[in-house]
């Protein structure tokens, strides 16, 4: 694996295969490591996506996770994984072929042309005091892509990109990522919301959301000034989503 230049505050731990990158870290974040270890690996044979999904994860694609401890409230952490996602859709959007533009699904889902090409795995442990930590989970298809999943699924490749090793669209990610994790640490998510709109799925349009134990549709109204998703309900009324799948209808 190459070395990739990573930005200051930010260490790395390699490795050839793992179960999921966001369990080496939970276990180093556990035993008291401090922020800004990243760890990333070729192979991972147990990748976890989210809704208890299976992350296919062989050779040739990005699969890293960056752990951070944010002196946040746990509905402030949510907005992480909106940061992490504009993140990787600039540093993808700087190296997309001409005509080529990656967009963003409400939470954090990145599509090229309706198609899934990467994903952000979120989990934290509240912790004691000092001792809670966040873990970003990053998947990216660069070689390969899955077949068998429930949605349509592409990687850079097939998508007109030029050859990228792992490693160094990482030092692109966290390039990106530490821009935006200052913006969130010092003016809020006031920008973050902007920049999540400008790349946004779907504003507007019709949508379906699994939630937890129903289903509900309507009109996906606005990102909020939180971060959740401001659905207009079909039969009236809104509702505030902080948490679901969304389908967009006839995107
Ligand atoms: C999703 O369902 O969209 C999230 C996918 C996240 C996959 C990444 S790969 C690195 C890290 N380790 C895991 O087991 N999952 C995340």
């Amino acid at each position: 694996m190459s070395q990739p230049a990573l930005p200051a505050g930010f260490r790395l731990l390699q490795l050839a295969e793992v179960a999921s990158t966001n369990d080496v870290l939970r276990a180093r974040a556990l035993a008291g490591e401090p922020a800004g270890l990243v760890v990333i690996a070729e192979v991972q044979t147990a990748g976890r996506g989210r809704y208890g999904r299976s992350w296919s994860s062989p050779a040739g694609n990005l699969y890293a996770s960056v752990l951070l401890r944010p002196d946040r409230r746990p509905a402030e952490i949510a907005q992480l994984s909106l940061v992490a996602g504009i993140a990787l859709l600039e540093a993808l959007a700087e190296r997309a072929p001409a005509g080529c533009k990656p967009r963003l699904k409400w939470p954090n889902d990145l599509l090229i042309d309706g198609a899934k090409v990467a994903g952000v795995l979120l989990e934290s442990d509240a912790g004691p005091g000092e001792r809670g930590f966040v873990i970003i989970g990053t998947g990216v298809n660069i070689t390969s892509a899955p077949a068998d999943t429930p949605y349509p699924a592409t990687c850079l490749i097939e998508q007109g990109f030029a050859p990228l090793a792992p490693a160094d669209l990482l030092a692109g990610y966290l390039q990106r990522l530490v821009g935006w994790l200052d913006r969130w640490r010092i003016q809020g998510f006031a920008e973050i919301r902007r920049a999540w709109r400008r790349h946004g799925l779907g504003l507007g349009g019709a949508v379906r959301l699994r939630l937890e134990g129903e289903e509900v549709s309507g009109r996906f109204v606005d990102l909020s000034e939180s971060g959740a998703l401001l659905l207009e309900l079909a039969g009236g009324g809104r509702r505030e989503i902080s948490a679901g799948e969304v389908f967009h209808i006839g995107a």
